[in-house]
């Protein structure tokens, strides 16, 4: 299969059975890994029906598309959501109320949480719909056209800074986190979530409905853990803390879900889902 062709359903579901039975192997559940084998069976059998052997139904789009898209659906919400929300929280309710910068901040949904705690929020994304969101929510914030690699900020502006499930978007990362940095007071944090590379590295994207209820995705890029620090490290900046959030049942949602729900589960859920740092710049 070449880049630009996609992945067939069957291949999905076969998939999603083959890395359930890799982590049910030492567990000792034979009931469960064998349900997995009976269901290997009955999908290759059946792997050129026209369902399975259609391509996935969804097109594959650029960021700015995409998000232009994502934008009527995006709160809808996203399926990691649930578990980065109390992570990224708990950490803004250890920030003294002060100017935050919201990096690529989509609709806003940082945005609101941080207003709610009583900073002045600035907040930054390319995509002009996801901003049209954003303003909707917070009439009174100053939200702006901008990249993150080139932020359309002053040196040293902020107390912090705040970037949500955006960075899996860039190719490389030394040139935002330079940038956060540069933009932020000595002695402030910078606060990221990001889709954790145990998913990027098996082959998760950015998926996601249209308005009219159309499927659509983004390519994610992967970025190791030691490929943050690496960055950070270079622009200045130092580590104060990272979690691995897992995959719960809600947030482990694929296109096996609702077909395969018993494998879809085995394969996913525990599996970490979700990244989030603190850094500090000294
Ligand atoms: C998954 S959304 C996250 C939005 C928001 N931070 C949140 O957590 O809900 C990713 C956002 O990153 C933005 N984005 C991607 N690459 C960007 C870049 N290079 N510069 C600015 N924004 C970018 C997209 O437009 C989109 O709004």
């Amino acid at each position: 299969m070449t880049m630009g062709e996609k992945p067939r359903l069957g291949e999905l579901l076969l998939g999603t059975e083959g890395l359930a039975l890799l982590r049910l192997a030492f567990t000792g559940d034979e009931a469960m890994r064998d349900a997995r084998v009976t269901e290997m069976r009955d999908l290759l059998a059946h792997l050129d029906d026209p369902d399975l052997a259609a391509a996935l139904a969804a097109p594959e789009y650029d960021l700015k598309s995409g998000y232009a898209l994502w934008s009527k659906t995006y709160d809808a919400p996203l399926r990691l959501f649930s578990i980065e929300e109390p992570a990224m929280q708990a950490l803004f309710d250890m920030l003294d109320p002060g100017t935050v910068l919201d990096a690529a901040c989509g609709t806003g949904r940082h945005s609101v949480e941080l207003v709610r705690r009583g900073h002045r929020v600035v907040g930054v994304d390319r995509s002009e719909t996801m901003l049209e969101k954003a303003r909707a929510k917070l009439p009174d914030a100053d939200f702006r056209v901008g990249d993150l690699e080139a932020l359309p900020a002053d040196d040293h502006a902020f107390d912090a800074v705040v970037c949500g499930l955006a960075l899996v978007h860039l190719p490389d990362l030394h040139r935002v986190m330079a940038e956060f940095e540069r933009v932020l007071h000595p002695g402030g944090r910078v606060i990221v979530s990001d889709v954790h590379p145990f998913l990027t590295l098996l082959g998760w994207q950015a998926q996601f409905r249209t308005g009219s209820g159309d499927a659509g995705f983004m390519r994610l890029h992967r970025h190791m853990l030691s490929d943050y620090t690496k960055a950070a490290a270079a622009a200045g900046l130092w580590v104060r803390s990272l979690q691995e959030l897992p995959l719960t049942k809600e947030s482990a949602v694929t296109v096996a879900s609702e077909r395969l729900p018993e494998a879809n589960r085995a394969a996913w859920v525990g599996l970490p889902g979700v990244v989030v740092w603190e850094f500090g710049k000294p």
